[in-house]
């Protein structure tokens, strides 16, 4: 496993629409691996490829408190079939947005349908922060991120934030 370069707004690349994986194959697995590894070390609670440079349909998440035991997922190809429920907001971060948090509005409730670690075909609803989060990361995979749901003036604020604070990091 190895640690990955997470690429911060306004890479390009973070506006890549991924593509689906042909199988769940040892190669997706050790993909996953490292996306697992390089989201702990961040660290966030979840992570689409398109993060670490790879635009393929692969999201890695754990929504375990510090608490609790590590409990890894790993969605390939995943698809919402169906929304369920009202619309509610929660104050939304992002690995590749550093530093700066918004509220977004989503259904409360999603139903599912992706390829585990193994490349079982999974169908179940999902609800809290884990529909939450599914949807932001599945947001990734359209080259959608979360500042994208926000006004254009706070969108500009939060990219020039994140580019500010790099060029800091780099001085
Ligand atoms: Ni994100």
């Amino acid at each position: 496993m190895a640690i990955r370069t997470i690429l911060t707004v306004p890479d390009p690349v973070l506006k890549q629409v991924s593509k689906p994986v042909d199988a769940v194959t040892d190669e997706t697995r050790a993909l996953m691996d490292d996306m697992l590894e390089t989201m702990y070390a961040a660290p966030g609670i979840g992570l689409a490829a398109v993060q670490v440079g790879v635009p393929l349909r692969v999201i890695v998440m754990d929504l375990a408190r510090e608490d609790e035991a590590k409990a890894p997922r790993y969605f390939v190809n995943p698809e919402i079939l169906e929304l369920d429920g009202d619309k509610q907001p929660y104050e939304e971060g992002c690995l590749s947005v550093p530093d700066y948090f918004d509220e977004v509005e989503r259904p409360k409730r999603v139903k599912l349908r992706y390829l585990n670690y193994q490349g079982e075909k999974i169908e179940e609803w999902a609800e809290g922060m884990y529909a939450i989060c599914i949807q932001h990361e599945m947001d990734h995979l359209q080259g959608t991120l979360f500042i994208d749901h926000l006004s254009r003036l706070k969108r500009a604020y939060a990219i020039n934030k994140v580019k500010k604070a790099a060029k800091r990091n780099a001085a």
